[in-house]
């Protein structure tokens, strides 16, 4: 009797373990998607309003929808999960049922444009995972944004002008932002800019490996990379001589204006781009975009930290007044050398000489109308043995025994060729004479430090004997 109990508890503990089995294998067989069309299709019948309707969703046949889209050469499948996109029943549905939001789709068919254009993602793929391109199993390099982001892409078809009032005020806004807070004065975008830093024309589609995720604190992902990045620059790589100051919500619209500077393009069709001619910038806004980031308004001298060195002020009256027009276009074109000062040139830089002379302009909108005092004697005459002691004693504290700037002085570098060679030697000498007020470059001559116009003229021709 014992025996044969216990064989059927045997018997059918066993039965139980093999319909598990064949449950959980078959649960691993069936695709992701088909359980979210499942529950799709009782969705649809639940929420039937009349008989027709409910026959029609009882009717609905399950199956991988192929969604090749022939002009972007891509095939975009978020529809098998998301299946409710188009579906005004589904306006207040859970996702991935719910219709979608807005207009975008009315104005972007699926059929034609898919999903991907705008939310990235791997569109081939019909798992959860690697569909939206992140956890661990994934490998895709441009996991599904989020939707704070997904203006960023707009861009690839529309322009900011169209984008600022359609829809993409953000991503709108972080270009103009781009060009206000002066990242041209180190980077290059289209061809122009400075050279501090690198050219950015691809920066939004690099591969996640290009970026070192080391000191990103959350998602390792570009657009995080970048608006940390952006929040402190020297956080995220260390020996950067990155140099921002953003506030509030910048550094996401910065982010999202990052992230459209692609190297992919769309094809033609696709594009909907009304090229306005290039609109001519005043020199406020020349200033803006290429100088203001080391600069700020130019009526400071600052010294920076990260350049060890001092920014001058370029638009303080007292160095305007020695400094004439070209002057001031020589310094811009040539930079100055072993600075983080870049040289203007046209070719290096993209920027063309009328936008230098409109930039002069706007640097000498508050230059004194009188001239300083002329010199009695001509400068040229000066004896660099002389001005040798005078330098040691008085201006090598700040500007450096060999005349080098930075490392921790004040004083700005003399050993330019622009200050050697090109400008006018009374230039220096008005600046040593009368120094510069609202900076830190004191004034030398007879009634202050003492120098008379020889020793003047003897200390400029030492500082123009320095090597280059
Ligand atoms: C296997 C089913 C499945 C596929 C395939 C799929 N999704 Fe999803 N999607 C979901 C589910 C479920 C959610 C809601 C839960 C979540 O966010 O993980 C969702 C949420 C989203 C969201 C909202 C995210 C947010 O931040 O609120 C977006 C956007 C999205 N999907 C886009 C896509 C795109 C684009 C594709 C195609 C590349 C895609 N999905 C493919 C199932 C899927
Ligand atoms: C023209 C661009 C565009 C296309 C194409 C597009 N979306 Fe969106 N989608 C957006 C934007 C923008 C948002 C954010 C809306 C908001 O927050 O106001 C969004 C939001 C979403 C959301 C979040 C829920 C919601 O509705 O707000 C999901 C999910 C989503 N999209 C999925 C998809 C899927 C799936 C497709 C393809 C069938 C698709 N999108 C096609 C631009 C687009
Ligand atoms: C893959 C390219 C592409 C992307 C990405 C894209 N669009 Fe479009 N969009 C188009 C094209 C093409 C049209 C149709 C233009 C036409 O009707 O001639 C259009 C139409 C529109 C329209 C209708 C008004 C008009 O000018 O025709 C609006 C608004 C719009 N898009 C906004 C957006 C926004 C906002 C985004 C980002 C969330 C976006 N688009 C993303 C290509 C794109
Ligand atoms: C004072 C010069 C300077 C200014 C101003 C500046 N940057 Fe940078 N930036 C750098 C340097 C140096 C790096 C380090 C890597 C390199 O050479 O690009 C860098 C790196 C970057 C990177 C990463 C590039 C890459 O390929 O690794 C981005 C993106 C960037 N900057 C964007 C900006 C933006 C946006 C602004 C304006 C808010 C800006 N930068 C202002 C100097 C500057
Ligand atoms: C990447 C930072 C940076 C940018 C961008 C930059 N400058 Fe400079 N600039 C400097 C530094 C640093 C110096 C001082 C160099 C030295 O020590 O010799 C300097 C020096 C100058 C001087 C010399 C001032 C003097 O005292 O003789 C002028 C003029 C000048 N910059 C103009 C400009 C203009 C105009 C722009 C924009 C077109 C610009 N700079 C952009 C960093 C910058
Ligand atoms: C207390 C520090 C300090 C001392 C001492 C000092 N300088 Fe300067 N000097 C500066 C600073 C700072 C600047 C840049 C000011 C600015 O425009 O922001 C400067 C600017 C200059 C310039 C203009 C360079 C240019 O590119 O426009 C010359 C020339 C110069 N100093 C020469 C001298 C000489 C010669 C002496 C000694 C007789 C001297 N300085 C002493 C701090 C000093």
């Amino acid at each position: 009797m014992y025996s044969r109990f216990y064989l059927s508890v045997l018997l059918m503990s066993g039965l139980v373990l093999v319909t598990y089995l064949v449950l959980t294998a078959y649960d691993g067989v069936m695709p992701e998607w088909k359980h979210y069309q499942i529950e799709y299709k009782e969705l649809l019948i639940k929420n039937a309003k009349d008989d027709a309707t409910r026959t029609r969703a009882q009717s609905m046949q399950s199956g991988l929808r192929q969604t090749y889209l022939a002009g972007l050469k891509r095939e975009d499948r978020c529809v098998n999960c998301h299946l409710g996109v188009d579906n005004p029943m589904m306006a207040d549905a859970k996702l991935p049922f719910k219709k979608h939001s807005g207009n975008y789709l009315a104005n972007h068919p699926v059929d034609k444009f898919g999903c991907t254009v705008c939310h990235d993602g791997q569109g081939s793929a019909t798992t959860l995972e690697s569909a939206h391109g992140k956890g661990h199993g994934a490998h895709w390099d441009r996991p599904v944004l989020p939707l704070e982001y997904v203006q960023s892409s707009c861009a690839q078809c529309h322009d900011f002008d169209m984008l600022s009032k359609n829809g993409g005020a953000k991503v709108a806004g972080g270009e103009t932002l781009f060009n206000e807070k002066g990242c041209r004065g180190c980077h290059k975008v289209n061809g122009r800019g400075g050279s501090l830093g690198k050219t950015l024309d691809k920066v939004g589609s690099e591969p996640i490996a290009y970026f070192s995720m080391k000191h990103v604190i959350g998602d390792h992902t570009v657009y995080n990379w970048l608006k940390r990045h952006f929040e402190d620059p020297q956080n995220i790589m260390r020996n950067s001589e990155m140099k921002v100051s953003l506030k509030g919500s910048d550094s996401a619209l910065l982010t999202m204006f990052a992230m459209t500077l692609r190297s992919d393009e769309m094809p033609k069709q696709y594009r909907d781009m009304k090229y306005t001619p290039e609109v001519k910038l005043n020199g406020e806004s020349l200033y803006k975009r290429y100088c203001i980031a080391c600069h700020e308004d130019g009526t400071r001298s600052l010294y920076n930290e990260i350049f060890n060195r001092t920014i001058p002020a370029i638009r303080n009256p007292a160095f305007l007044k020695a400094a004439d027009d070209k002057t001031l276009e020589t310094i811009i074109k040539e930079g100055r050398k072993s600075t983080q000062m870049t040289s203007w040139k046209t070719v290096a830089s993209g920027v063309s000489d009328e936008d230098v002379k409109n930039i002069i302009g706007y640097l000498s909108e508050k230059r004194p109308a009188e001239k300083y005092e002329p010199f009695p004697i001509p400068m040229s005459q000066g004896e660099p043995n002389n001005g040798k002691n005078i330098f040691e004693t008085h201006c090598s504290v700040c500007h450096g025994k060999d005349g080098r700037g930075g490392e921790d002085r004040l004083g700005v570098s003399l050993r330019s060729p622009v200050v050697q060679k090109m400008v006018n030697p009374e230039f220096l000498a008005a600046t040593i004479r009368d120094g510069r007020s609202g900076t830190p470059m004191p004034p030398f001559g007879k009634d202050a430090i003492g120098l008379g116009d020889k020793d003047i003229a003897d200390v400029v021709a030492y500082v123009r004997a320095f090597p280059k």
